[in-house]
């Protein structure tokens, strides 16, 4: 089945759902049957490694189910979503913090540290840290991946200095979807001062499958100086509704608690997160799609001789010859949107996983860029 032919199916049996678990009785005047949203058309989106199958069933019914909340504050919701968050990590609620998208948690974090604080970040990675530190005015310093793709980790640990730090840890690494050796971050965390707030960034955690790749959240429970950020913006297919959050002690929670936007997760999120992260058949799907996805870009990649990083993730990380704005240019053009530029990777695409027809359509447009002597 087509992409769009199982969205537009699948949200208008959503919307069905909804109806009937909130009791519809006919006698009574009904507002206008609630549309069913309009299918996205326009050029193929693989630029944002977003979740391909959009929402979860069970997180559309809690959202439709929830819209009668949507006029009052976010209150039992998010403490249901917090339990069930702790839950999940065998966590406390209060080591559990909300953000508006784990973008929000990042801000926190940046946030918290001293004025005099250097940032540490490898180079590429995920660039709001980056971002939020210009903006406080911090000192980052940026270390270049390892050629593997690893954050290289003697180099930044080099480069934390004497006085108050941040180590940004992206793992997998967005945009190279690399992963770095977790046996080499445990052992740097265990033997450094609390000077240094190590964040370690698992957005992509549950789309790694490396038997050696496991979550830092271990560290966080034991450690001031460990926050783990999550999101529901990837697997739980929710990039639109700005949910993510943060594991770490009670009082390294607090503090960022402190500089988090009042009420910042919105009482639909909260509902349909809930729901998302219980349900684990639609998680299932999402990776084997993955898995699929992958499987038909990098034979094709194989095929054409384009290098790329062994990817973790949810995107694929490969070689173009030119220039990055030449072919995003040329693929949009086509009917697809690829990642923007990633300094100083400069000869590389990064491409997000779609679902496997849009892979297939994505790969033939790459051998009609090589008849083309394009790619
Ligand atoms: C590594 C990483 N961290 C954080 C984010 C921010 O995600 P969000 O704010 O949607 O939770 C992204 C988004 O792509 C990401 O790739």
């Amino acid at each position: 089945m087509e992409r769009r032919q199982f969205l537009g199916t699948s949200l208008a049996l959503g919307a069905g759902s909804a109806l009937l678990t909130t009791g519809c009785a006919p006698s009574r005047a009904q507002p206008a049957a609630t549309p069913v949203p309009a299918v996205p058309t326009g050029p193929i989106r693989l630029n944002s490694n977003e979740n391909p199958l959009g929402l979860s069933p069970a997180a559309r019914d809690a959202l439709l189910r929830d819209l009668s909340e949507a006029n009052r504050y976010p209150r039992q919701s998010r403490t249901d979503l917090i339990a069930a968050l702790a839950a999940k990590h065998g966590v406390l609620p209060e080591q559990v913090q909300l953000g508006a998208g784990s973008t929000e948690i990042l801000q926190m974090v940046v946030q918290s540290t001293a004025a005099d604080a250097t940032i540490v970040i490898a180079e590429p990675t995920f660039e709001d840290v980056n971002r939020y530190a210009v903006t406080a005015r911090r000192r980052v310093v940026a270390v270049p991946l390892r050629p593997d793709g690893s954050h290289d980790l003697e180099r930044m640990r080099a480069a934390v200095g004497s006085g108050p730090a941040l180590v940004f840890i992206c793992n997998p690494n967005n945009p190279t979807g690399t992963l770095t050796s977790c046996d080499e971050v445990d052992a740097w965390m265990q033997r450094e001062q609390e000077r240094v707030l190590f964040v370690v960034d698992e957005a992509y955690f549950e789309f790694a499958e490396d038997p050696g790749y496991r979550s830092a959240v271990s560290w966080a429970i034991t450690r001031p100086n460990v926050v783990v950020v999550r999101t529901f913006s990837k697997i739980y297919g929710m990039a639109g509704m700005r949910l993510g959050y943060a594991i770490a002690q009670t009082p390294t929670c607090e503090r960022l608690r402190a500089l988090a936007c009042g009420n910042n997760a919105n009482e639909l999120a909260l509902a349909a997160g809930l729901a998302a992260l219980a349900d684990s058949g639609f998680q299932q799907r999402t990776l084997s799609v993955n898995r699929a996805s992958r499987q038909i870009l990098t034979r094709a990649l194989d095929q054409l001789g384009l290098s790329y990083l062994p990817s973790h993730t949810n995107f694929v990380m490969h070689r173009i010859p030119g220039e990055v704005a030449t072919y995003n240019t040329r693929m949009r053009d086509a009917g697809f949107l690829v990642g923007r530029a990633f300094p100083p990777m400069l000869t590389y695409s990064r491409v997000s996983l779609g679902v496997p027809d849009e892979m297939e359509r994505f790969t033939r447009t790459l051998r009609d860029f090589r008849e083309r002597a394009w790619v």
